[in-house]
């Protein structure tokens, strides 16, 4: 019961903390990438930074997982491989992709994203191996169907993404930007945050679960303004940036 408790408060927390107080300071842009500046204290590689920050979604989760009543059903098993998968790729090969890996990020910001996949680790393990419930027919379920592959259209959309923007670099000392282009690049500048924040609604669906909406979100309320800042960053610099092209959201946004 006290476990219960604990982590409903934590749910309400990270609610209140990683959700609600963004929509509150809606132009604080995390300092990182072309967004980085001065007074954010000291900085370590990005890579090494990616890794370190993501890295809670393999090992905590693992972790917690385990410790559920469920840990071992069918279901849970199923839906745990969902989120490891987008972790695999995240925390082990997407960091060492970056080609400009010597560019600094802010510890700050490092220390803040390892304590959000740490929480957020542990709401959404303990959930799957835990305190869901799910009917055994939960896999051919509309639910379950229409989750999983709003997660995949994402996930990989998102990998794509990610792989024009990489690509616009020739080498390690590359350090400049140029406009992407092509397919859904001609419709927003950040197709990648767009795919990101769909897998992460596909996974609500596909969970069911209130910590999966509340990823959702916290996701959105993270990525939305930060493609509306790479938006107006973009515009300034590149006098000839498509007119037509949306931050995030085609035609609307
Ligand atoms: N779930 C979440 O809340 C969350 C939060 C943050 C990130 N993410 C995901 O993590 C991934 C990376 O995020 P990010 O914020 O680093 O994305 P990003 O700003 O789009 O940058 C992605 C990579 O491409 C490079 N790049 C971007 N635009 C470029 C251009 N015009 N010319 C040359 N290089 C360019 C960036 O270099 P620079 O770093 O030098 O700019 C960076 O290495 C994305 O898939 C995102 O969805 C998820």
């Amino acid at each position: 019961m006290e476990d219960e408790k604990w982590y409903w408060r934590t749910l309400w927390g990270t609610t209140a903390f990683f959700v609600l107080l963004p929509l509150c300071l809606k132009r604080l842009i995390v300092p990182y990438g072309r967004h980085v500046r001065r007074g954010w204290g000291p900085t370590m590689a990005a890579r090494d930074g990616w890794v370190l920050m993501e890295s809670p979604a393999l090992w905590a989760s693992f972790i917690v997982f385990v410790m559920g009543d469920h840990h071992t059903h069918t279901i849970p098993l199923c839906l745990f491989r969902f989120f490891q998968l987008h972790y695999v790729h995240r925390t082990l090969i997407y960091p060492f992709r970056i080609k400009e890996e010597n560019k600094g990020m802010p510890i700050a910001v490092i220390a803040s994203g390892f304590l959000f996949n740490f929480i957020n680790a542990y709401l959404q393990a303990r959930w799957i191996s835990h305190y869901g419930v799910y009917p055994s027919d939960w896999l051919s379920s509309p639910k379950f169907l229409l989750g999983s592959t709003v997660f995949f259209v994402g996930l990989v959309t998102n990998i794509w993404a990610d792989s024009v923007l990489l690509s616009l670099r020739q080498n390690s000392e590359d350090r400049s930007y140029k406009v992407p282009k092509g397919w859904l690049f001609e419709f927003v500048t950040c197709p990648n945050y767009a795919a990101e924040i769909l897998e992460w609604l596909g996974w609500a669906i596909l969970t069911w679960s209130p910590a999966g909406l509340v990823f959702a979100l916290a996701s959105a309320g993270n990525l939305i303004p930060r493609a509306v800042s790479h938006h107006e960053w973009y515009q300034k610099k590149f006098s000839d940036y498509p007119q037509k092209r949306r931050a995030i959201i085609p035609f609307v946004l």
